[in-house]
């Protein structure tokens, strides 16, 4: 694409819930310290919502927790494609697809008691901005939005879109370790059922199929970690810290910190 060649509209990305009348939608950004496969594989797990953000994102509800059923109705080099919906109501009304190299969507249409069709969509932008991190463009939205909903100023919705990411940081910075750190396939360290991580293991198995034209990857049953591993960046913690901070220019060289800020016969380094 250039200003000689003119760019190829079919390439373009296209989301058709998006163009609908009456479509509105909230959108934020996140940068996230884990990494690419771990945001894609928390996002596409959808049994984790009620517990994880129990009244958080309005829908979720603890006490819905409950297993789920799956059908994987496409497998390509590109991804996958299928839907899901909840044991307990016998039907599977949400449709996900996972495009490489970085869409998530998942859409769903209701009809209400007039009749009327309405369009929900999560649309996530996932993009690996390095090991073990990734930046996040998140758009929900639907045709038709709760009245309730109109009463409350858009930022609210942006921090609520933050405080979920929140509530999954912890495991899931933890789960990236443990993953670099056990430098095993999946299937080692992960029980999938079939009732709640029919996606994940989607996920990961389609991994083992093109992970070999990726940098580094992580698959259900094959494992290829970074030639070069990332720089970990660690804060320093308590005294060293607060004298790093007072002294910026002697960096975090923890040695020549501590020799200048204490006598050497008293440090004894
Ligand atoms: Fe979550």
């Amino acid at each position: 694409m250039s200003q000689k060649i003119p760019p190829n509209p079919s390439k373009l990305p296209w989301f058709e819930n998006f163009a609908r009348p009456g479509f509105q939608d909230t959108s934020t950004t996140h940068e996230l310290p884990y990494d690419h496969s771990i945001l894609l594989e928390n996002l596409m797990d959808p049994a984790h919502i009620p517990i994880s953000h129990d009244r958080t994102d309005w829908t979720a509800k603890r006490e819905d927790a409950q297993p789920l059923l799956f059908k994987v109705t496409e497998r390509t080099d590109r991804g996958f494609a299928g839907w899901w919906g909840k044991e307990k109501d016998q039907s599977m009304p949400n449709f996900l697809r996972f495009e490489a190299p970085c869409v998530l969507q998942n859409n769903r249409e209701l009809v209400d008691e007039k009749g009327e069709k309405n369009y929900f969509s999560g649309l996530f932008l996932c993009t690996p901005s390095g090991q073990g991190k990734s930046l996040l463009i998140v758009r929900f939205g639907g045709t038709k939005s709760s009245p309730l909903a109109k009463l409350f100023p858009k930022w609210y919705f942006h921090q609520n879109a933050s405080k979920v990411f929140e509530q999954d940081m912890g495991f899931l910075s933890s789960q990236n370790e443990v993953l670099l750190k056990e430098k095993v396939p999946t299937k080692e360290l992960y029980i999938n059922l079939r009732s709640s991580d029919t996606w994940v293991a989607e996920y990961r198995k389609w991994m083992d199929k093109v992970g070999d034209g990726m940098p580094y990857h992580i698959g259900h049953s094959t494992i290829s970690l970074p030639k070069v591993p990332a720089v970990v960046e660690h804060a320093p913690a308590g005294l060293v810290a607060s004298i790093s901070a007072s002294l910026p220019g002697q960096g975090r060289n923890r040695d020549n910190v501590l020799r200048q800020t204490f006598p050497t016969d008293i440090s004894g380094i």
